[in-house]
């Protein structure tokens, strides 16, 4: 596996698949790699001859008190991983290569409608600094295909309107959340939590397939979601928010037959995210 930090090799690399007529999957990521990412580069190889990842902490996607500077950086390790996942080749850009005027200068993609609300309401700007890094990303591979994975529900629908709205010819592959034993989903942010929080965090997950459950059974949507809020209250989480969308996260209504429940919460200091979908009775 190569490891490229500028873009005018990055280019030369790309140019040599392109000329041997190599199909190529793209796998966009900000590094500390688990086996949720290695999932992406697994089913990137599936639907491509070349795999490219990025490694990038991507500084316009975090707010003012965010954990930018404590994200974990962990270049070595992730290079092993990849390396033995079967990545043909690595970017790792720097700020400046990406966004050389500097953040506040720099022109920025906006998804109107799916980026607000949900994540989007309690990180103002986050899917702006998600879309434009994703835009960059896609202008300088020009992959056929690339992978997001389907715990960041919000995020694989901006991509996927992205996309459509700019016209991108990449097919978004979203791929399936991968869990820890427990049930707590894979996440960068998880090594933040204590053992404590470690142990109380598959909570989450547990309290969405209660819900799930319920709403199954036709429990009315209000009361089944005031019972989650509560019990992850009980639990120890501080909620930032807890809904049932439509499976496009639309409104539910009468007719919504497909549809997602979707929190994001915190235990401590750490904020985790974590969804489920289910289907609502006729
Ligand atoms: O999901 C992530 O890791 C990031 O949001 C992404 C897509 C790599 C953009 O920085």
């Amino acid at each position: 596996m190569r490891t490229l930090q500028d873009i005018p090799a990055l280019r030369e690399t790309l140019g040599e698949y392109r000329r041997r007529g190599q199909r190529i999957g793209l796998v966009p990521t900000m590094g500390n790699l688990h086996a949720g990412h290695l999932a992406l580069v697994e089913t990137a190889r599936r639907h491509a001859d070349v795999v490219v990842a990025t490694v990038f902490v991507n500084p316009l996607q975090f707010g003012p008190h965010e954990d930018l500077d404590a994200y974990p950086r962990t270049l070595a390790d992730d290079q092993a991983k990849l390396e033995a996942a079967g990545c043909d080749l690595l970017f790792t850009p720097t700020v400046a290569t990406l966004y050389p005027r500097g953040l506040d200068a720099q022109t920025q993609v906006c998804v109107p409608a799916v980026s607000e609300g949900l994540c989007g309401g309690s990180r103002p700007g986050h899917f702006d600094g998600v879309s434009t890094v994703v835009s960059i990303l896609f202008n300088l591979v020009q992959p056929d295909v690339a992978c997001f994975g389907e715990k960041d529900y919000q995020q694989l629908a901006v991509v996927r309107k992205l996309v459509e709205d700019l016209h991108f010819p990449i097919e978004i592959v979203g791929v399936p959340i991968v869990r820890a034993e427990d049930g707590l989903a894979l996440s960068s942010r998880n090594g933040y939590l204590d053992a404590a929080e470690r142990t109380t965090a598959p909570a989450l997950q547990h309290t969405l397939a209660m819900l799930r459950d319920a709403l199954e059974a036709g429990e009315s949507v209000e009361v089944t979601l005031a019972t989650g809020l509560a019990r992850l209250r009980e639990t120890g989480f501080e909620p930032d928010y807890l809904e049932l969308r439509a499976a496009d996260l639309g409104p539910i209504t009468a007719t919504t037959r497909e549809a997602v429940l979707l929190t994001a919460a915190r235990l401590g200091t750490t904020r985790l995210i974590d969804n489920l979908t289910l289907t609502l009775p006729r």
